[in-house]
C-alpha cells in the first residue's frame, strides 16, 4: 500500500481536511507534519462538522493519528482540541505526538503579537497563534520538545535558561512585563501528564507500519505559496507545507513517498498580507467570497479572492513534484457567466512564465488571463466527471495541462461525499 502526501498547492485552506478526512477511510496512518495550530483543517462527515488544528484530519478513520516532528505544538489548544472531540463522541486514543515535535511556549504567543504590532504596516498578518517565534527558537536550538516534558527536572533546567533569554527580550526590547517561571512550568508540568501517554518516539513506528506496507498519508498543512523559500517571502509562514517539508517533518524519506497530491481550489484564495497577482478587488471577487463563505477557519478573517493563477499552480507542481492534482470548490463556480486563468505575467513590459522570488516584482505582475465560458448550471450533486456539464470539463481540463499533472479527485461541496473521483489515487 502507497505512502500519499496530500499537499496545499496555493496559499493554504484549499481542502486538505477533507480531501484527507476521504482518504484516510482506508489508511492506517495519518501524520500531520508541518505548520501548528496556524491551520485549520475543516472536515464535514457523519459526525458533524469539525475545525481542525492540530489534531490529523484521520482522527475519525481507524488510522494511527500522528503529530510529526514538524509540527509545532501549543499544548493548550492540543488538549483543547482532544476534549472537544471526545465530549461529541470521537475517540482520540490513537493520537500519536511524536516527542521530537517542539512545543508553542507562552513567550511565542506573546512575542507573534509584538512583533506583528512592530512591523506595523508590513505586517505579516500571522494567525497570531506563536507559529513564526516557535520555529525561530527550533533553529536557533532554543526550543522545547514534547519529550522534554517527560522528564519535569530537564525540562525545568532548560525552561529557566531560555526563560532567562526571552525575559530579557520582553522588557528590554519590548517594554513589557516579564514571564513567571513557576507559571510556565507549573502549567506545562500539567499539559505533560495529560499528554503522557501520547508522547512517542515516533521513527520506530513509522519504520514499523512500512514494513507492514500500510497505507500512510500525510497530511499537509498551509500551501506551497506560503512556503519560507519559495513562497511570497517575507509573507509566508515559518515550516514548509511543501512534499520536501513532509520527508522532514515525518520522519519519511523521499524514496518512500508514492504519490503526492497538490490540492487546488478552482479559484485563488489568500488570508493575510502580501502579493495574490489574479486578486479580484470587484465583484466578482466579492461575489465568490461571500458564496463559497471565503472566511478564515482559524481567525475568521475574509480571505481575499481571485482568478485562478496557473504560473503559480505550475511553479507549485514544480517543486513539490504534484503526480496528482485534487481541485476542491468547483462548485463555487457555477453561477459565474465566463472564467478567467492567468496563464502569464507582464512585468516591466515583458511576458513572464515564471513565479518572481521578489515581493517587489510580484507585486508589479499584471495577470495575462485566458477566458473560459462558465456553465452556469448546478454541479454540487454530480458524482461523475462524464456528468459534469462541457464547459466545467474543459475548465478542468485546462487547469491539468497548465499545471502539469492530471487531476484525480473533483470537489463539488464540503461534505466527504460531494467527490468526483476522476482517476484512482492509488
Ligand atoms: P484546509 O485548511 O485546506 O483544510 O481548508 P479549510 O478547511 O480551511 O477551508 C476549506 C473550506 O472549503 C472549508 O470550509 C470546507 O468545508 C470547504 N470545502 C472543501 N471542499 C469544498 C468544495 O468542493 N466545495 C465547497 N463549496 N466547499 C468546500
Ligand atoms: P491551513 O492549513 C491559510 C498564513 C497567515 C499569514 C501567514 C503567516 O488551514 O491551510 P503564521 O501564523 O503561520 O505565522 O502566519 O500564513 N497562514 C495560513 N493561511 N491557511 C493556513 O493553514 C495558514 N496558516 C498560516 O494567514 O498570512
Ligand atoms: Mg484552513
Amino acid at each position: 500500500m502507497p505512502v500519499i502526501a496530500v499537499l496545499g498547492a496555493q496559499w493554504g485552506d484549499e481542502g486538505k481536511g477533507k480531501v484527507v478526512d476521504q482518504l484516510a477511510a482506508e489508511a492506517r496512518m495519518v501524520i500531520r507534519f508541518s505548520g501548528g495550530d496556524n491551520a485549520g483543517h475543516t472536515v464535514i462527515n457523519a459526525h458533524g462538522e469539525f475545525k481542525l488544528h492540530l489534531v490529523p484530519s484521520g482522527i475519525f478513520s481507524q488510522a494511527t493519528c500522528l503529530i510529526g516532528n514538524g509540527v509545532v505544538i501549543n499544548p493548550a489548544r492540543l488538549i483543547e482540541e482532544v476534549d472537544q472531540l471526545n465530549k461529541r463522541g470521537i475517540d482520540t486514543s490513537r493520537l500519536v505526538i511524536s516527542d521530537r515535535a517542539h512545543l508553542v511556549m507562552p513567550y511565542h504567543l506573546l512575542l507573534d503579537g509584538l512583533e506583528e504590532e512592530s512591523r506595523a504596516d508590513r505586517a505579516i498578518g500571522t494567525t497570531k497563534r506563536g507559529i513564526g517565534p516557535a520555529f525561530t527558537d527550533k533553529v536557533a536550538r532554543m526550543g522545547i520538545r514534547a519529550g522534554d516534558l517527560l522528564d519535569q527536572k530537564a525540562f525545568r533546567y532548560r525552561l529557566q535558561s531560555v526563560l532567562d533569554y526571552k525575559n530579557t527580550i520582553l522588557t528590554r526590547v519590548y517594554g513589557v512585563s516579564p514571564l513567571s517561571l513557576e507559571e510556565i512550568y507549573g502549567q506545562y508540568c500539567q499539559y505533560g501528564e495529560r499528554l503522557a501517554p501520547h508522547i512517542k518516539e515516533t521513527t520506530t513506528l513509522i519504520r514499523e507500519a512500512l514494513a507492514r506496507d500500510d497505507y500512510i498519508l500525510l497530511e499537509g498543512a498551509q500551501g506551497a505559496l506560503l512556503d519560507p523559500d519559495f513562497g511570497t517571502y517575507p509573507y509566508t509562514t515559518s515550516s514548509s507545507p511543501l512534499s520536501g517539508g513532509a520527508c522532514l517533518g515525518a520522519g519519511i524519506n523521499p524514496k518512500q513517498i508514492d504519490r503526492i497530491l497538490g490540492v487546488f481550489k478552482a479559484y485563488c484564495t489568500r488570508v493575510g498580507s502580501g502579493p495574490m497577482p489574479t486578486e479580484l478587488h470587484d465583484e466578482v471577487g466579492q461575489a465568490i467570497r461571500e458564496r463559497a463563505h471565503e472566511y478564515g477557519t482559524t481567525t475568521g478573517r475574509p480571505r481575499r479572492c481571485g482568478w485562478f493563477d496557473a504560473v503559480a499552480a505550475a511553479f507549485s507542481s514544480q517543486i513539490n513534484g504534484f503526480t496528482g492534482m485534487v481541485i476542491t470548490r468547483l462548485d463555487v463556480l457555477d453561477t459565474l457567466p465566463g472564467l478567467k486563468i492567468c496563464t502569464g505575467y507582464r512585468l516591466n513590459g515583458k511576458t513572464i512564465d515564471y513565479f518572481p522570488a521578489s515581493i517587489a516584482d510580484l507585486e508589479k505582475c499584471q495577470p495575462i488571463y485566458e477566458e473560459l465560458p462558465g456553465w452556469q448550471t448546478e454541479t454540487s450533486h454530480i458524482r461523475e466527471f462524464a456528468r459534469l456539464p462541457a464547459e466545467a470539463r474543459r475548465y478542468v481540463n485546462r487547469l491539468e495541462e497548465l499545471s502539469g499533472c492530471p487531476a484525480n479527485i473533483i470537489c463539488v461541496g464540503p461534505s466527504r461525499e460531494q467527490t468526483i473521483q476522476v482517476r484512482p489515487v492509488i
